[in-house]
């Protein structure tokens, strides 16, 4: 379980600071898939990577499997961010590496705690996992000889080399078309079913969490505004934010 405490997060600007998390408080079951939806400068991604700690909340604590991680740093804190996957919006392969070699990179990190075992034993846990995304026949393939949804693909196989129990998605899918993010979101929820990896899902678009999504939170300027399961927020939305979010998608007035 996944439990964020109270965090605020606080950037220095030159204006001033500005407060992009105002006293955030979720709990993010093991196992489940958890959406975070809002528009755009709500907070979503500042408050997905406070979870693995890409960015440190200015208060609060995080609190994984009944582990404060708030402080951790070094060794301890590389082990923790192998067991937390990320994917994002725009896919980062690298383009002079084959598709087996991106999916076998974190492997080869000697920071990795998983950087041990044979290249062997690197390349066929990368093929399987190629399996497990449906791209087996694409190992020696190289990235710009892939569509957008078949590049997230090996993204996301990369992202599950390290066997992490999280895997945080930051709009991993507005980049694609319906139907390819149609394809991309089964993907997630199988590995989701089958592998039980807890995901925590960023997106701005409600067709993507109606699909997947067990439980969401809404957020608005720093603030969760509701949170509960896909169907209550949808059925009975209460803060106008979600109203509004509900609004523009079915193209109706908003009061
Ligand atoms: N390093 C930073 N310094 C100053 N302000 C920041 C920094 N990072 C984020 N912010 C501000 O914090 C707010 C939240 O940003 P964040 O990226 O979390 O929003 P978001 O909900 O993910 O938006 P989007 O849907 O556009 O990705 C924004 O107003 C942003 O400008
Ligand atoms: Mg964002």
């Amino acid at each position: 379980m996944i439990e964020l405490n109270h965090i605020s997060k606080v950037f220095p600007t030159r204006s001033g600071d500005f407060t992009a998390l105002d006293d955030i408080s979720l709990s993010i079951e093991s196992g489940e898939v958890f959406g975070i939806i809002g528009e755009s400068g709500a907070g979503k991604s500042t408050l997905v990577r406070c979870i693995n700690l890409l960015e440190r909340p200015t208060s609060g604590s995080v609190v994984i499997d009944g582990r404060d991680v708030t402080g951790l740093a070094g060794r301890e804190l590389r082990e923790l961010r192998s067991g937390i996957g990320m994917i994002f919006q725009n896919i980062s392969l690298f383009q002079q590496r084959s598709v087996i070699d991106n999916v076998r990179f974190p492997a080869t990190l000697k920071a990795s705690s998983i950087g041990s075992g044979s290249a062997a034993e690197q390349a066929s846990r990368a093929r399987e996992l190629l399996g497990v995304v449906g791209l087996a026949e694409k190992a020696d393939a190289f990235p710009n000889q892939l569509s957008g949804g078949q590049q997230q693909r090996v993204a996301i196989a990369r992202a599950l080399m390290t066997s992490p129990s999280v895997l945080l998605c930051d709009e991993a899918t507005s980049a694609l078309d319906t139907l390819t993010t149609g394809s991309v979101l089964d993907l997630l929820a199988r590995i989701n079913r089958e592998l039980g990896v807890t995901i925590v899902l960023i997106t701005h678009s409600l067709f993507v969490a109606r699909k997947v999504c067990g439980r969401v939170a809404v957020m608005e300027a720093g603030h969760v505004v509701e949170q509960g399961s896909l169907q209550d927020v949808f059925d009975h939305p209460r803060a106008d934010v979600t109203k509004a979010l509900l609004g523009i998608e079915t193209g109706k007035e908003v009061a």
